[in-house]
């Protein structure tokens, strides 16, 4: 590893973003304190379902973020250490709310760190207040009629609200 400390700092958060919640932001605010910058990768997998388009789920965190300075939002298809090495990244920053994402994460730690173990990926510990969000359960509420009030942006909302048609 060589992650010298003259060198800018750069780190890509990687996610679907289907769609951006409080807690990814939470995450993302808390991270901007480790690095110079930081480049939000919104996946583009074509295999996977998602509500919102990629060219959407990137334009809705560009203006959930505007005037953030410091943070770029981009789409990625393909591996993520690719990208990431395309970027000139050394880091890729994620979440991690319960014990049952663990599993997962560490299976992609392995798998990123066997194919550049140059890049290392540090891990946020979600703020207890989001623990139990994800978009998912978002789009459910959502969809259902619940109050996703304090858990995504407003902005996400009306566009949630518009795109299930509520
Ligand atoms: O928000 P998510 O759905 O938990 O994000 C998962 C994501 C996009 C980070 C992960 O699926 C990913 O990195 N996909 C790109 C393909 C890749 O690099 N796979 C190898 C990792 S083991």
């Amino acid at each position: 590893m060589d992650q010298s400390s003259t060198k800018p700092r750069i780190a890509v958060y990687p996610g679907s973003f289907d769609p951006i919640t409080n807690g990814h932001l939470d995450i993302l605010k808390r991270s901007k304190y480790l690095f110079d910058e930081i480049i939000i990768a919104v996946n583009d997998n074509p295999s996977k379902e998602f509500l919102f388009t990629v060219k959407e789920r990137v334009k809705l965190i560009r203006k959930v973020l505007k005037d953030c300075p410091g943070i770029e939002v981009e789409s990625f298809q393909g591996l993520l250490v690719h990208y990431a090495e395309k970027k000139g990244a050394g880091f890729i920053i994620r979440g991690l709310r319960a014990l049952s994402d663990f599993e997962h994460e560490f299976q992609m730690d392995l798998m990123n760190r066997k194919l550049n173990s140059k890049i290392e990926t540090v891990y946020f510990m979600t703020n207890q207040r989001y623990s139990y969000l994800s978009s998912s359960i978002i789009k459910e509420i959502t969809k259902l009629g619940g109050s996703t009030q304090d858990l995504i942006p407003d902005l996400v909302r009306e566009k949630l609200l518009e795109k299930l048609k509520v």
